[in-house]
């Protein structure tokens, strides 16, 4: 059993269940877990770390520390419940360190979707930086699980809330996320999708127009639809199909981005808004057809990896932490206009499945594990899927100092590990 094992103890980390019920040896696992993370702190970097030196997160955070956050997901660290009674092991919570900032600068920062993939990580550097952080989400595809390290933290609170209805809450910035974003998700109800993306879009703008908060909308390169023109630069008006299943997510973001800039025209809100591509990392749901995730999960399971068509389709996939980094840079500048947000490294889907092949082979080599036997079968192409795929990230650099710092194979060779030690959890 390795060391990450020992720490995650035996709480399932897919259940819903934000905490799990209390299992021998867990507080002990807690505590050490707690110890370790002081200690990355204080040695600073690994070595391993140090070779990692370019692919720092934002705001001065160690990579460690953000590893050991989506490495457990085991339940709020310190903070146990038994029955309806809150045991507090030795003492009261332990959380990650958060920095202490200066009153002048923090800020309450509402984050929509935050229980979500993107969400979660985005949440994690917001707190670890030191602000006060609200995660509003309805969990359709994001999981509180994801955040129950900050439960009980006096700068966290979670609230469970759909944005299709209004709220009202006082706050500085809002991160405005709440959306499904894979396509088994947001096909499988269409029009919420689309209510989603007009009146959830709606009642975060009116809410950062009534509290006068600056407001990021996470679009998404879906806009340029199937481009005819390659790479996509933010000046492309896009090729989509307002008619086609995708259309729900692709139009709905669409609208989204018409809101954003309509408020900012008649009413002056601040607005931000990135258009993202494709993105991987730990916390990805893992069977909700993204390719990442199904390949990986695929090969780990030594199950064929299905590629739809041919397999000649392009893609750019980026790295989770350079997202975060790019969505804190944008927010924090004073450039309006849209942005692309995503890796310009270009792979077809075959050669991204035989990538991804080879690190799982290579994972479960160190691991001392069979190597897999999976092979590569096609599928008919989905109906208006892309062919090609890529940002031009000139904007992003030019007005924001932004570039990617993980090569897609870094941040695969992560993945597969986090995705190989949820599967051993069960
Ligand atoms: N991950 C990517 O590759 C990618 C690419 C382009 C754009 N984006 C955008 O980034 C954002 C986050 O994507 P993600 O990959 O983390 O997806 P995700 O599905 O993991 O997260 C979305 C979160 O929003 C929540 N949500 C959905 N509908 C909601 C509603 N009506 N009210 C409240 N909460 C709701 C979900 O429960 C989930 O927690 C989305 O807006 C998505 O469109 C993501």
């Amino acid at each position: 059993m390795s060391a990450a094992q020992q720490i995650i103890g035996s709480a399932n980390p897919l259940s819903e269940s934000p905490i799990p019920s209390p299992t021998s040896g867990e507080r002990n696992d807690h505590l050490w877990e707690i110890a370790s993370l002081r200690q990355a702190l204080r040695d600073g970097p690994s070595t391993e770390q140090q070779n990692d030196a370019t692919k720092r997160p934002a705001g001065g955070i160690s990579l460690d520390v953000m590893r050991s956050l989506y490495a457990s997901n085991s339940g709020p660290i310190g903070l146990r419940r038994s029955n309806s009674s809150v045991v507090y092991p030795g003492g009261p919570p332990e959380f990650p360190p958060v920095k202490k900032l200066n009153p002048l600068n923090k800020k309450r920062i509402l984050v929509s979707g935050g229980a979500g993939f993107v969400g979660s990580h985005l949440v994690d550097r917001l707190m670890l930086m030191g602000h006060d952080v609200i995660a509003i989400d309805n969990y359709f595809t994001g999981s509180k699980t994801n955040l129950a390290h900050w439960f009980g933290h006096p700068n966290f609170e979670m609230i469970r809330h759909d944005v299709v209805d209004p709220i009202m809450l006082e706050v500085d910035q809002i991160y405005h996320l709440a959306c499904p974003a894979s396509p088994v998700h947001y096909q499988s109800n269409p029009v919420k999708t689309l209510k989603t993306g007009f009146f959830g879009t709606y009642n975060m703008l009116g809410l950062a127009k009534r509290v006068k908060a600056r407001f990021l909308l996470t679009s998404t390169s879906e806009v340029y639809g199937d481009p005819e023109e390659h790479p996509q630069k933010e000046t492309y008006w896009g090729h989509v199909n307002c008619i086609g299943p995708r259309a729900c997510y692709d139009e709905g973001k669409r609208v989204a981005e018409a809101l954003a800039y309509s408020y900012a025209r008649q009413d002056g809100v601040d607005v931000r808004v990135a258009r993202i591509f494709n993105t991987f990392g730990p916390r990805m749901n893992w069977n909700d057809g993204r390719v990442v995730s199904n390949f990986i999960v695929q090969a780990l399971k030594n199950d064929d990896i299905t590629i739809y068509g041919d397999g000649s389709a392009t893609r750019s996939f980026q790295y989770v932490h350079d997202l975060v980094d790019g969505l804190i840079a944008l927010m924090e500048s004073d450039y309006k206009e849209p942005v692309n947000l995503g890796n310009p490294e270009e792979y077809t889907i075959k050669q991204f499945a035989d990538t991804i092949l080879q690190l799982v082979r290579d994972h479960k080599e160190r691991c001392g594990e069979a190597a897999p036997t999976s092979k590569v079968v096609h599928l008919p192409a989905a109906e208006d899927d892309p062919q090609r795929r890529k940002p031009d990230t000139t904007r992003a650099k030019e007005v924001l100092g932004w570039a990617p710092q993980w090569s897609a194979t870094d941040g695969l060779r992560e993945t597969v590990a986090y995705f190989h030690g949820r599967m051993q959890q069960g």
